[in-house]
């Protein structure tokens, strides 16, 4: 099973994929867990570019970025993993490409979808957990030091929000919209239940 994690910087995946994982591993399943972008050599040298405040990087540029370290990651590690039959649990993927560059940088969700249906070989997640939080109580849960995206103005979050909102309608059978809010605890239980743990 292929299970990603989606939702505004500070909303809790990193969070909540941890926890997920851990509740998995103690079911006996095994897990993979990989975050994006990253999760591979070559994935992390475009991450450190892509999150570098200093680096001038246009909208399609930063597109065809994200994609190729999805689709290395996803040759590298994600395939395989389900091959074997293990679950991956990834922090962020597709969805996170069409609400921030699709959506917020205006490039088009069908367009950025294209591109990385080509990068991952049509690999979809069996099921995406959009946290849901409003963008205000996320910006409060972020670090102080912000990244190059992090630290994009407030619409431009919101328009982000907006993004996920539309992935979430537009994918219903794959996306499942969980509160976000309350202690994580709580957050996680919401979270097993909507992937049957
Ligand atoms: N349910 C929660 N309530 C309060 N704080 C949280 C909760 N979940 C995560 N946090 C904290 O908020 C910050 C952002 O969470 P994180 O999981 O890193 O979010 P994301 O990966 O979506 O950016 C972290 O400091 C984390 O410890
Ligand atoms: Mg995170």
């Amino acid at each position: 099973m292929f299970i990603s994690f989606e939702g505004l910087d500070g909303s809790g995946k990193t969070t909540q994929a941890a926890l997920l994982a851990e509740a998995a591993r103690a079911a006996g399943w095994e897990v993979v867990s990989v975050r994006e972008p990253g999760g591979t050599a070559a994935g992390e040298r475009v991450r450190t570019l892509l999150l570098d405040p200093e680096a001038r990087i246009a909208p399609w540029a930063e597109a065809l970025l994200y994609a190729a370290a999805r689709a290395q990651l996803v040759a590298e590690v994600i395939r395989p993993a389900l091959d074997r039959g293990a679950t991956v649990i990834a922090d962020r993927y597709v969805d996170s490409s069409l609400a921030y560059q699709g959506v917020a940088r205006g490039l088009g969700v069908a367009e950025v979808l294209e591109v990385n249906l080509a990068a991952t070989g049509r690999l979809l997640p069996d099921r995406t957990i959009l946290l849901e939080l409003p963008a205000g109580r996320a910006a409060e849960r972020r670090d102080a030091v912000a990244d190059r995206i992090e630290s994009e103005a407030e619409h431009f979050h919101a328009s982000v929000a907006g993004g996920f909102a539309d992935v979430a309608r537009r994918f219903p059978d794959r996306v499942v919209v969980v509160d976000g809010s309350g202690p994580p605890a709580d957050v996680a239980a919401r979270v097993q239940a909507a992937v049957g743990l």
